[in-house]
């Protein structure tokens, strides 16, 4: 008898030793083969036997476990998840466009901004807008050693062995530069998802609702094994961080990417102007029924490569793309009744429970109802048979009654809804205070402020999201469990949730649901949040009004966050010149500079934040985080007269793209002012200041360096 067929209890140390070698390389061929080549020599029992063996043998010899050992590489991803992969490139989203006006208007924009003239074309790639989920590969040295999800465009999930499974990944390059990372779409087709959803329904597995989750769900399996069975399939269409340039073109770059050996969608099509784009749209509409995979719409990009350089990127998408969406899927169901609901900023929301019904592939029970004008001009009941529309990623919307449907119950009236039987006034559902409508707005809140328990656990729940602190393991499920629990009530209690708490964490492993190792790992994760960038912070106070990208600009123009604090507290104050420098910033008007300052002229507002800054470790400046110390960070930069090589609204964007604040008007605060031709009254002002003058090629010398 060989030492491959002894059985485990009579196996010497040393027979031991060697057989969990053999089985280590066999089980690598074993995976190699089945994972990568697709060809596997062996059945799945029989590679279970060796697996199985593997393990029994190192139960018994724990002290002969290999670093290499199968057992660590099949064992360990579930309970540790995928590891975490930053981008070296951001993945951006894309702006929408719904109507022909709007695809007219991009065009007209792209011109505007490079200074072309009004019959200079410019000529798009137009590719359909594949519903699947976008991923990053990365090949070095024409070999693939890596591949990530997009997750919040900063850093995704590292989903290497997962996609070697698929077929149409290309494992090795010919004729690719040193790095290259090349983007695109995994989807499931739709006939591969029915065929699927059909063998998962017979094993009494979960189905999917659409094909788009049913990729997901396939490539973020933990175990590449279960990816392997999966259809996936694959369309490059997008170009990452690269070592050298490959193209001038994206037309060209499609060309590359073919013959490197990826799939490119072979209905792209290059057209001259927005006519043509239109025109491709509009057929592909009336295709789309008839294809392979699911589109929700087409991507029109630049076709030029210097001319999307020169265009750039705002926040989170580029300049020189756009998708062109298809109309909302609609469905009818009915409306089973009205809910209300209460915002993070008090605001009383109206929502639909539904009968579940398919819209568009995706099981819908639960749509918006916005507010009560809303409802009042739609005549929206209780019990009415309704159309739902969902377009896209939005939450979906109850469009209206059917008129040829019995109608529900009277009218509904959020007033009525609101007050509690035997009551004389609205109040809130969560907290009870009253609830009012102020004159010119269309909602009603809740007046309880940071009494009002829903507000406050929708403060927490925002403060942990992913695109504000992103705390790990903090959702809405477990926040609501340490609300419940008396642990939390504000920011800063999170921080403290751990530190000197030993009982409270001790009774925390106790409850259902927390074993010790979610509770270590919860730790860790708020641990590692202690050191905050500042737009992440601004963002995270959940102040009305305050989003991501004004955080963003907040953040720019004030860089750190002792200065932000000190500005605002001066505007709240009445410091007119801290109120003006706070409205000259892009997009921040009377309104929001209005809701900032009610939220810093609110004392348990500024002592929450305190209490919070205390518990952090450091708060990033903006300076730093995004613009690598680039010499105009900062710098209040006025712009005047006709720039030679670039317009003026691309001037500016790269200006604030690296850190400066374009303002309009020249005073003693300005840091540059940049004079193209004819530039009138703003230089004269300049040197009357003595603010230093730069000429377009000063400028641009600046910039570069
Ligand atoms: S280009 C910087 N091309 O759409 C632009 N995206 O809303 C990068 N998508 O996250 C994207 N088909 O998942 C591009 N032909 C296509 C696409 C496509 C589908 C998805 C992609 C992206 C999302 C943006």
């Amino acid at each position: 008898m060989s030492t491959a067929d002894a059985p485990v209890a009579t196996l010497t140390p040393i027979e031991a030793r060697l057989e969990l070698e053999r089985l280590a390389s066999a089980i690598a061929r074993h995976d190699h083969a089945y994972h990568v080549l697709a060809q596997p020599v062996i059945s799945d029992a029989e590679y279970d036997a060796l697996v199985r063996r593997n393990a029994a043998i190192e139960a018994r010899f724990p002290e002969f476990v290999r670093p290499d050992s199968p057992s660590r590489r099949i064992g360990a991803a579930p309970a540790e998840g995928f590891r975490k992969v930053r981008h070296a490139v951001p993945m951006l989203s894309l702006d929408n466009a719904f109507t022909d006006e709007d695809v007219r208007e991009f065009a007209s924009r792209l011109r505007r901004f490079l200074g072309l003239a009004a019959d200079e074309p410019v000529a798009m790639v137009a590719e359909p807008k594949i519903d699947g989920l976008s991923i990053a590969l990365r090949y070095e040295n024409g070999r693939f050693v890596q591949g990530a999800t997009r997750g919040d465009g900063t850093e995704g999930e590292d989903v290497t062995a997962n996609l070697r499974t698929l077929a149409d990944l290309p494992r090795t390059i010919v004729g690719a530069p040193r790095v290259l990372e090349v983007r695109g779409e995994v989807y499931m087709t739709k006939a591969d998802f029915l065929a699927l959803n059909a063998r998962q329904e017979s094993a009494g597995d979960r189905v999917f609702a659409n094909p788009r989750n049913a990729a997901a769900g396939s490539l973020r399996q933990l175990d590449p094994r279960v990816t392997a069975t999966r259809p996936l399939s694959l369309f490059a269409y997008a170009l990452g961080e690269v070592s050298e340039p490959v193209a001038d073109s994206h037309w060209h770059f499609l060309d590359h990417l073919r013959q490197w050996g990826f799939k490119v969608n072979p209905l792209a099509k290059l057209c001259p102007d927005a006519d043509a784009v239109l025109a491709f749209y509009h057929q592909i509409g009336n295709d789309r029924a008839g294809l392979a995979y699911d589109i929700d719409g087409v991507v029109y990009k630049v076709d030029r490569f210097d001319w999307q350089a020169r265009l750039g990127t705002k926040d989170r998408s580029p300049r020189w793309a756009i998708a062109h969406k298809f109309p909302a899927e609609q469905a009818r169901t009915r409306l089973k009744a009205i809910h209300i609901s209460v915002g993070r900023t008090g605001v009383l929301t109206p929502w639909a429970e539904l009968e579940p019904v398919n819209v568009g592939g995706v099981v819908v029970s639960r749509a918006t109802l916005h507010n009560e004008d809303d409802i009042r001009r739609k005549d929206i009941r209780a019990g009415d048979t309704v159309v739902i529309q969902r377009a896209g990623d939005v939450i979906p919307q109850v469009v209206g009654p059917v008129s040829d449907q019995p109608r529900g119950r009277g009218e509904y009236s959020i007033r009525a809804a609101l007050t509690p039987p035997g009551g004389d006034h609205p109040v809130c559902p969560a907290c009870g205070s009253h609830a009012a409508r102020a004159e010119n707005e269309a909602v009603w809140r809740c007046t309880g402020g940071l009494v009002c328990p829903a507000q406050a656990k929708e403060r927490l729940i925002h403060f942990a999201s992913r695109d504000a602190f992103d705390i790990e393991g903090l959702g809405e499920k477990n926040i609501e469990f340490l609300w419940d629990k008396e642990y939390i009530r504000q920011p800063a209690d999170i921080f403290r949730l751990g530190e000197e708490n030993r009982v409270r964490l001790q009774k925390l492993e106790n409850f259902e649901g927390w074993g010790k190792r979610s509770v270590e790992k919860l730790f860790a994760a708020i641990d590692a949040r202690r050191t905050v960038p500042l737009e992440r912070l601004i963002y995270a106070l959940g102040i009305r009004q305050v989003g991501e990208a004004t955080a963003k600009r907040l953040a720019r123009h004030y860089v750190s966050f002792c200065h932000w604090r000190e500005a605002m507290e001066a505007a709240a104050a009445g410091d007119d010149e801290a109120y003006r420098d706070l409205t000259s910033i892009e997009d921040i008007g009377p309104s929001v500079a209005a809701d900032l300052l009610a939220f810093f002229a609110e004392e348990h507002n500024t002592t929450a934040l305190d209490k919070l800054v205390a518990q952090l470790r450091r708060i990033d400046d903006a300076r730093a985080a995004h613009t690598g110390g680039s010499p105009i960070a900062g710098r209040a930069v006025v712009f005047t007269g006709t720039l030679a090589t670039m317009t003026r609204q691309e001037a500016k964007a790269r200006a604030e793209a690296l850190g400066a604040k374009v303002v309009g008007s020249v005073s003693r605060k300005t840091d540059y002012v940049v004079a193209g031709t004819d530039p009138g009254s703003k230089a004269t002002e300049a040197q009357k200041l003595g603010v230093p003058i730069l000429t377009e090629q000063q400028w641009l010398d600046l910039v570069k360096g």
